[in-house]
């Protein structure tokens, strides 16, 4: 999925370090997860715990992190008969799905022309808003459980980026269709790796969060500039929730204001950084932070170091992929950091 910070590129680089210094660890806990990419990745070694504020990412962890298989849908083929529900939804003709009732499409009526915006054309929405209304019909009647529930709904969200008319986030639509636009919306078919191991998910403040988990490995991969998650993907939340929320302007954000993360905060940051590593009762901490962040790589250290072993500090310098063709001199180039700290983890009494 495309979201801002994905560190899809650089799972080769934080398996090496923690291959280097943590060889004997066993579980894992992604804490700031977002797509889920990097907590899936290392789910095929660790017993592994993730975490994000948004839920949509909750979702997409439940559906592939908490679920240790491709759920069977077992209830849903004996009274529906329908054996496959993705290719159920993915070969819906559109004249069917009319069937649903206008006040039902949230997506239709908000995020497509026939709400003024241009997120998706009204036939994608309409896809979407007759697979997700299906979805919570079915769980409301009692043939779908939990895992079924969550694997459908992020299957519903993973798809819907294929077909955004954006450049990437949801703070805005073009006012042209791209050419992404115009293909046909499908839900799409996540993976699940199966490690056989008691893998958990949360939908929380991080920092509140490592109050009650421990482990071996901890990687931090927090927001590192002002710029909050939730208006950037107010779409996708919307679709994992479908909540028929109130949205406003011309962007159709939704107004609830309650999730501000103190990592896109300058005035917050530094103390909700240092509350997090203070928390965390993990050996291994690994952070990925960039040289451009809110928080100084100077302040960072004399964080890490008050509470991990000062000797065992480490900084992984990593030129930025997507900086390279821009015109900057050599020294000058933007750095994505891995920061590795180990910390006296204090037994649980
Ligand atoms: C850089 S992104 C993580 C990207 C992720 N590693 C990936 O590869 O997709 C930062 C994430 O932190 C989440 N976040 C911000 N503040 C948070 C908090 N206080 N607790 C939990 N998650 C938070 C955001 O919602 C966002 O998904």
């Amino acid at each position: 999925m495309r979201f801002i910070g994905s560190k899809v590129l650089l799972l080769d680089r934080i398996k090496e370090v923690i291959d280097d210094k943590a060889p004997d660890a066993q579980t894992f806990c992604d804490i700031f997860s977002g797509t889920a990419v990097v907590a899936r990745y290392f789910k095929e070694w660790y017993e592994v715990s993730s975490n994000d504020l948004l839920y949509f990412s909750y979702v997409l962890q439940r559906a592939t992190i908490e679920n240790d298989s491709i759920p069977l849908f077992t209830h849903l083929k004996e009274k529906t008969g329908i054996t496959d529900p993705l290719d159920y939804f993915n070969g819906k003709e559109k004249k069917e799905m009319e069937e649903l009732s206008q006040e039902r499409r949230f997506f239709q009526n908000t995020y497509a022309p026939t709400g003024d915006r241009m997120y998706l054309t009204d036939e994608n929405a309409l896809r979407i808003d007759y697979a997700r209304c299906t979805v919570e019909d079915w769980k409301t009647a009692g043939l779908l459980n939990d895992d079924e529930y969550y694997y459908l709904v992020a299957c519903i969200v993973e798809g819907i980026p294929f077909v955004s008319n954006t450049s990437g986030t949801y703070g805005a639509f073009h006012k042209t269709w791209e050419r992404r636009s115009s293909k046909r919306y499908q839900l799409y078919r996540l993976d699940v790796t199966t490690n056989n191991k008691s893998n958990h998910c949360y939908n929380e403040d991080g920092v509140k969060l490592l109050k009650r988990l421990s482990g071996d490995i901890l990687y931090i991969d927090p927001p590192y500039n002002a710029r909050q998650y939730l208006p950037n993907y107010h779409v996708l939340e919307t679709a994992a929730k479908y909540d028929y929320p109130e949205v406003q302007g011309v962007t159709g954000q939704r107004k609830e204001e309650g999730q501000k993360s103190d990592f896109c905060q300058k005035k917050q940051v530094l103390t909700a950084f240092d509350n997090l590593i203070d928390n965390a009762r993990y050996q291994h901490i690994i952070l990925s932070y960039s040289t451009d962040g809110l928080m100084p790589v100077e302040d960072i250290e004399a964080v890490m170091k008050k509470y991990g072993k000062p000797e065992t500090f480490q900084i992984y310098e990593i030129p930025y992929r997507r900086y390279k063709s821009r015109k900057v001199k050599e020294t000058d180039r933007l750095k994505e950091l891995l920061i590795y700290i180990e910390k006296q983890v204090q037994p649980c009494i």
